[in-house]
């Protein structure tokens, strides 16, 4: 077969693939006087489009609905709290100072600790927001026993036995005091109306 013979067979050959897709077939229905070819869709393009719907399936399963894997989010999440968890445990041997009071601040999930320290322990007398009721108002810039955070954490150790402030540190354990300090150190200042201020006004 001479060079020139091949050249047609390709051509014809490209000729009969492509006249596949020629071979319109219009379909039956027209809406709006649009109609529609019965063309077969190129593969690349029905494996592209198998391909998603079978990847968003065992994503979602996967991620979703059986839970085997976290999203990416929670794993961060998990790791921030281990990483606080491990520094909070460093911490722990050191001096409880203004600073490693206000550390804890930082850390989002000593604060959710904290608030629910806090809830069960401290709302009968401050009130849940720590407006005050038998206890002073936690919230304004009052204080009886100074605020500095290492004052409040003299405070919510020792407590005030003669004026009904329970001493926390057999309950709560030193950590557990240092944890619930820090989230009453985020009502400081927040001035929700309450019990009248007691005590001498106070700058941080
Ligand atoms: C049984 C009631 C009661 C409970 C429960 C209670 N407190 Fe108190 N708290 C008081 C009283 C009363 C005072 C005021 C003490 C004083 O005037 O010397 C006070 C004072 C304080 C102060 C100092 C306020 C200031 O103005 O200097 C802080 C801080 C405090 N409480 C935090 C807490 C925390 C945190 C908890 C929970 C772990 C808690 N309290 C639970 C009654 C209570």
């Amino acid at each position: 077969m001479s060079d020139h013979q091949d050249m047609n067979n390709d051509s014809n050959n490209s000729h009969d693939n492509r006249s596949e897709y020629r071979a319109d077939t219009v379909m039956e229905h027209e809406y709006d006087g649009i109609q529609e070819f019965d063309n077969k869709l190129p593969n690349w393009w029905l494996w592209l489009m198998w391909g998603s719907m079978a990847f968003a399936l065992i994503y979602w399963l996967v991620f979703h609905t059986l839970e085997i894997r976290n999203l990416p989010h929670a794993d961060f999440e998990t790791e921030m709290r281990l990483a606080d968890e491990a520094m909070f445990e460093r911490m722990k041997d050191n001096p409880v100072t203004n600073e490693s009071l206000m550390a804890l601040v930082e850390m989002p999930a000593k604060m959710t600790e904290g608030r629910d320290l806090f809830v069960k322990f401290c709302v009968a007398c401050h009130l849940d927001d720590g407006r005050g009721l038998v206890g002073p108002n936690l919230t304004d810039g009052v204080w009886v026993h100074g605020c500095q955070p290492t004052d409040l954490y003299k405070i919510v150790s020792d407590g005030v036995a003669s004026k009904g402030m329970p001493s926390w540190t057999n309950q709560l354990g030193p950590s557990g005091v240092q944890t619930v300090v820090s989230y009453v150190m985020t009502l400081r200042n927040t001035n929700v109306t309450g019990k009248a201020p007691e005590g001498e006004p106070c700058s941080f």
